[in-house]
C-alpha cells in the first residue's frame, strides 16, 4: 500500500476516503510516471533489479525511478570517480550511481544482509556494471571503520539510505572518508513530515532530527533539506557539500 496513503487511513480515520476528488497521492504517482516514460528512465536493468528484488522477498524501498535518476546526475554533476553508498539492498541505487562512474571508477556500497547483498551483485553483473562495484557485507559502521583505517582515497560522492537510527553516526564516519568537495546525499529525511516535530517519538524521526542538527552545527558541511512527493509518498533528501 502507498505509504502516504496508510499514513492518512490510520492517522485520520474521521476523513472521508471514498470521495469523488483524486488524492494528491495519485496525481503525485502519475507525475513520476509521466516523466519516467517521457525521459525513458526505466530500463530493462533497472526493472529485472526490482522483479528479482521482488521476487526474493527484499522490501519494497529502493528509491523511485525519477529519485534514481537523479542521483545518476548528481554524481555525474560532480565529477565523481569514486562514489560510497549506505545500505544496497537490492542494488537499484547502486546502478543508477555506478552509471555515472567513468571506466575506472568504483563504487563501494555496504549491505547488513548477505541475502540483500546476493541479490545486488546478480543486478549489478547483469547491468554490466559488476566489475566497477565492491558490495560489502556487515554493519556499516564498521564497514566505514575498515575504510578509514585502510586510508583509502576519499569519496567523491556518498549516499546514506540503510538504517535511519544511525544517520548521525553514518555522518560522521562519512565525514572521515570525505575530502572538501564530497556530496553527501541522505534519503528518507522528510518521514512524511515528521522531522518538523521536534516532540516526536518515533526513534527513526528523532535520529534524523540528530543527524540535522549535527549537519546544523558542522562547520564541515553545507547544506539543505528537499521535500519530494511521489510514488514513494512524501518524504525528502539531505543535500550536503563538504568545505
Ligand atoms: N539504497 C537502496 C535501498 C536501501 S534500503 C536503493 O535505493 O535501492 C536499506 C538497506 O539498508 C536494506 O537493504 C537493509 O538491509 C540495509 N541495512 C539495514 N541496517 C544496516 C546496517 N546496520 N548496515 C548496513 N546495511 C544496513
Ligand atoms: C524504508 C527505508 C528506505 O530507505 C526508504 O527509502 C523507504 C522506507 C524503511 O526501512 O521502511
Ligand atoms: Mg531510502
Amino acid at each position: 500500500m502507498n505509504p502516504r496513503f496508510h499514513f492518512q487511513f490510520f492517522s485520520s480515520p474521521c476523513v472521508v476516503i471514498w470521495n469523488t476528488e483524486r488524492m494528491d497521492d495519485d496525481r503525485w504517482t502519475e507525475v513520476d510516471e509521466y516523466v519516467a516514460e517521457l525521459l525513458s528512465l526505466d530500463d530493462a536493468a533497472l526493472s529485472s533489479a526490482l522483479t528479482d528484488s521482488d521476487s526474493a522477498g527484499l522490501p519494497h524501498i529502493a528509491v523511485s525511478t525519477t529519485q534514481g535518476k537523479m542521483l545518476e546526475l548528481l554524481a555525474r554533476m560532480s565529477g565523481s570517480r569514486r562514489i560510497l553508498e549506505i545500505g544496497t539492498l537490492g542494488g537499484y541505487s547502486a546502478i543508477s550511481l555506478a552509471r555515472a562512474l567513468p571506466g575506472d571508477g568504483r563504487l563501494v556500497t555496504l549491505e547488513l544482509s548477505d541475502k540483500h547483498a546476493g541479490v545486488a551483485r546478480a543486478n549489478l553483473e547483469r547491468a554490466g556494471l559488476g566489475d566497477l562495484v565492491d558490495v560489502r557485507v556487515g554493519p556499516a559502521a564498521e564497514s566505514l571503520r575498515s575504510l578509514a583505517a585502510a586510508h583509502e582515497e576519499p569519496f567523491d560522492f556518498i549516499f546514506i539510505d540503510a538504517n535511519k537510527n544511525q544517520y548521525p553516526e553514518y555522518l560522521e564516519l562519512s565525514l572521515d572518508l570525505s575530502r572538501p568537495g564530497t556530496v553527501i546525499v541522505a534519503d528518507n529525511v522528510v518521514r512524511d513530515g515528521e522531522v518538523a516535530n521536534a516532540a516526536s517519538t518515533d526513534e527513526n524521526v528523532r535520529a534524523v532530527r540528530d543527524f540535522l542538527e549535527l549537519t546544523a552545527r558542522d562547520p564541515r558541511v553545507s547544506a539543505t533539506v528537499i521535500q519530494t512527493v511521489g510514488t514513494k509518498g512524501y518524504d525528502g533528501f539531505a543535500l550536503l557539500i563538504v568545505q
